[in-house]
């Protein structure tokens, strides 16, 4: 099974059958190059995997909510995860049916609830009881009656970073048990809400498969004691938050969560809505870059390229790594190869961004040798959680996003310009002389 379509032909890296060379040469660089085939057959495999369940599977928008890839999922048969009014709007502009749109995220405005009330979305995920209320007040106003799951928090560990941890007790997402079943027995408070599903995301990254079956075995528990008190509840949402490999990890093939999951969750009468965001588009996209300079320091050696932190925020926000390998695989040159005795050789590179700050990395202590300037890179992994968390710090235009399929491929997103960084800024008569 191919992990993704990034693969040497004849030494060059193509992403499924265009040159990876030609697309910088079109594109510039540094940007996003998407494979379409490995983004669907990551549903696919999910999809096919977790048969038996029949799930509405919500790819999740904040680890890729580009147009163009949203709309290559929604053609298949996906539903969108989405946390912002933002993210609604393009899950609109992409013609996604409002039956197949879930709303998390703990801070949802007015104007979101209503967008979202007016669009008639599947789900809202409610975080807590002021939220609860607010929603049940603005759709008493609006004349609508949202079906609502309450987000448990099942307080379980997993082994991921502790910023992307969202199931434990101590963490701003979700309702303890206690408090979900006070508002299903309260439930007559809320007469503009129908309170038929509920949500659980226990965290992202997760690699095996023990604090999934611990979250959902205690969440059908809390369902089944719900149930016996005479609440109907036909929906389960189990998030998102299976792991892919970056570097060495050995995470779940879709069977072997589907083995875990399924036998928790079938024959309960309940309807399973799953958020997967990264297993769905995290390594069907890299991110390309140029080397810019070569930089030697008598304590090591730097490769200075194009992209930064602004670009993929990943290494300098989490210390996540990501592989980082040459479009062209030159075999050493023994000319350029380090002479024995130079410190160098066993010094690997750090390549960073031109950023100013030191923590404008991509990679720190890689086995890269023999690179020179204009040698094109693959940031691999990159395409979860990569362009949606870009910044324009250092006033750096955002990348351009590419779509491979087969043999061609298209700028989804065009790099931003200038004009695009001071969009919307202006300057008050009382600054102004
Ligand atoms: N559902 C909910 C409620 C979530 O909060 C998330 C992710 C997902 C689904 C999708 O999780 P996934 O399947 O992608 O693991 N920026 C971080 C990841 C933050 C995840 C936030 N929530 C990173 O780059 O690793």
């Amino acid at each position: 099974m191919n992990m993704h379509d990034f693969v040497y032909r004849n030494g060059e890296m193509v992403c499924e059958k265009v040159s990876l060379t030609r697309v910088a040469q079109e594109a510039g660089t540094p940007c996003y190059v998407y494979s379409f085939k490995t983004l669907v057959e990551h549903l696919q495999k999910l999809q096919r995997a977790l048969r038996e369940l029949d799930p509405l599977i919500c790819f999740s928008m904040k680890s890729n909510s580009n147009l163009t890839l949203c709309k290559a999922l929604v053609d298949c048969g996906a539903g969108l995860d989405i946390v912002s009014g933002g993210e609604l709007y393009r899950a609109l502009k992409i013609g996604t049916d409002p039956q197949k749109i879930v709303f998390a995220g703990v801070g949802k405005s007015d104007e979101e609830i209503k967008e979202a009330l007016h669009r008639r979305i599947l789900f809202f995920n409610v975080e807590s009881i002021p939220e609860l209320e607010r929603i049940n007040q603005i759709a008493a106003q609006e004349r609508r009656r949202p079906n609502i799951a309450l987000r448990v928090n099942p307080n379980v560990e997993s082994s991921t970073h502790h910023y992307i941890k969202t199931g434990v007790g101590t963490s701003k997402f979700g309702l303890d048990f206690e408090t979900a079943v006070k508002l299903f027995k309260e439930k007559r408070k809320y007469p503009s809400v129908r309170l038929v599903g509920i949500h659980v995301h226990i965290g992202s990254q997760i690699t095996e498969s023990r604090p999934f079956v611990q979250a959902l075995r205690k969440t059908v528990d809390l369902i089944e004691e719900l149930k016996r008190h005479g609440h109907w509840i036909g929906w389960l949402n189990i998030g998102g938050g299976l792991g892919i490999i970056y570097q060495r990890e050995t995470p779940l093939t879709p069977r072997q969560f589907a083995d875990a999951v399924v036998p928790i969750l079938k024959g309960k009468g309940l309807r399973i809505i799953l958020e997967p965001g990264r297993f769905i588009s995290g390594n069907a996209g890299i991110l390309l870059t140029r080397v810019q300079y070569i930089k030697e320091t008598p304590a090591k050696q730097f490769v200075i390229v194009d992209a930064s932190m602004g670009d993929l925020i990943r290494p300098s926000l989490y210390g996540a790594y990501h592989k980082i390998v040459p479009v062209i695989k030159r075999a050493t040159d023994p000319s350029t190869a380090l002479r024995a005795g130079d410190r160098r050789r066993t010094t690997a590179v750090d390549v960073v961004g031109p950023i100013c700050e030191s923590g404008d990395f991509l990679g720190k202590d890689r086995e890269l040798p023999g690179l020179q300037q204009g040698d094109l890179l693959a940031v691999m992994s990159a395409g979860a959680y990569g362009f949606t968390m870009a910044s324009n710090y250092n006033s750096r235009p955002r990348p351009a996003e590419v779509m491979v399929k087969g043999n061609r491929f298209a700028v989804i997103r065009q790099r931003e310009t200038y004009a695009d960084l001071i969009r919307g800024e202006n300057i008050p008569p009382f600054i102004a002389r």
